[in-house]
């Protein structure tokens, strides 16, 4: 998939530094989605969609779900869909293909329709995103350069001096990987399905304010304010600055650890997006008759599923996963596979299981089309 590099190559040369043009790269792209399924899913309420279509007065951009009416019409528009991967195996199945890259910067899969001349316009994306095509031709061109000026009071970010370095035209099965901020503008030729893989990174801003909401649950500070030495005023609204250098000195205890850290941060980014729902199976099955199930099918994790490790410890959408230390090697294998095989399901894992299963994040093999 990586044109002859091994995925250690690819990392030391080209990921978040430079572009890579790999033809034929992923022939099975052109089989994770048709246009039926995709304008399919851009009426889905629970799928984000939108479609940006360049009209006389300039862009515009409507937010899904649509109306069947809404997405017909042969003018120049481009129907994108967040997160395909949430409802079609195939699409989880192309994202794992990228598990050379930790799921801890893993997003989802996005596919975009684009009708002959379709297209979103001159920009750049924050994310490090491979581009595989999967129907019809999409003529990409892409530049280096560091001028950022975009066209203004447009409802889309549209670069307005954008100068084309390098072109290529992808057919299905091509990849074009670009690292964040490199300037792309892709068109379609005719009729265009583009899946881009995204990679999610946080705001140092979103981090910091993550964590604090984080700690705010847990940090103890025992005591309660005091000031013995409190002295009688004449200007009682003013703020006596005692007590400020006494909470200052009170604040600055408050502290946390590397290990506070690393639980935060693997529970924070195994959270999913807000509109994620999971279903409680139909028919749910009693602890022991999941047990026996699971053993002779094994399970899978709900395509919706996230789920990290780290050091010993578990987690599984935003939730620490209290396990045992022994289930805890099966479960990292699960979510490293993200399934495990009747073989191997000894009784206390799929046991283990039970919980997620009644909560929809784990399904029985066999049920989880
Ligand atoms: C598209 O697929 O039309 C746009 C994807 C991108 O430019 O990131
Ligand atoms: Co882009």
């Amino acid at each position: 998939m990586l044109g002859g590099r091994t995925p250690q190559q690819f990392m030391a040369e080209h990921w978040q530094k430079r572009p890579l043009f790999v033809p034929d790269a992923v022939p099975e792209a052109a089989a994770v989605i048709d246009v039926e399924t995709l304008l399919d899913l851009a009426q889905h309420p629970e799928a984000e969609s939108r479609k940006i279509s360049q009209t006389q007065q300039g862009w515009q951009l409507d937010q899904g779900p649509f109306r069947a009416r809404q997405l017909a019409g042969r003018q120049a528009w481009t129907v994108l869909v967040q997160g395909i991967n949430h409802f079609l195996p195939e699409a989880d199945a192309l994202l794992r293909r990228f598990g050379f890259i930790t799921y801890a910067r893993l997003d989802d899969v996005m596919a975009s329709y684009a009708t002959p001349g379709g297209g979103v316009g001159p920009h750049y994306d924050s994310y490090d995103v491979f581009l595989i095509q999967a129907r019809g031709t999409r003529r990409w061109e892409i530049s280096a350069q560091t001028d950022r000026d975009l066209v203004p009071n447009q409802p889309l970010k549209i670069m307005a001096d954008f100068r084309a370095q390098e072109s290529f035209d992808c057919r299905p099965g091509d990849l074009l990987y670009l690292p964040p901020g490199y300037a792309h503008h892709g068109v379609a030729l005719d009729d265009c399905i583009t899946l881009s893989v995204g990679f999610r990174a946080p705001s140092n801003a979103e981090l910091a304010r993550e964590f604090l909401l984080w700690m705010a649950e847990r940090v103890e500070l025992p005591g309660l304010y005091a000031d013995p030495n409190l002295a009688a005023t004449d200007r009682p609204a003013a703020m006596p600055e005692a007590m400020v250098a006494s909470v200052a000195a009170t604040l600055a205890g408050v502290a946390w650890s590397a290990d506070d850290v690393r639980r935060f941060l693997a529970q924070f980014l195994s959270e999913p997006k807000p509109h994620v729902v999971f279903e409680a199976p139909e028919d749910e099955l009693n602890e022991r008759d999941f047990v026996r199930a699971a053993r002779a099918s094994g399970v899978a994790l709900d395509l919706q599923t996230l789920m990290l490790y780290d050091q010993g410890r578990v987690y599984c959408n935003g939730e620490p996963w209290l396990c045992s230390p022994q289930t805890v090697e099966a479960l990292c294998r699960l979510a490293d596979l993200r399934y495990l095989t009747a073989d191997e399901l000894e009784a206390p894992v799929a046991a283990a299981l039970y919980p997620a299963y009644q909560a929809g994040h784990v399904h029985l093999a066999a049920a989880v089309d």
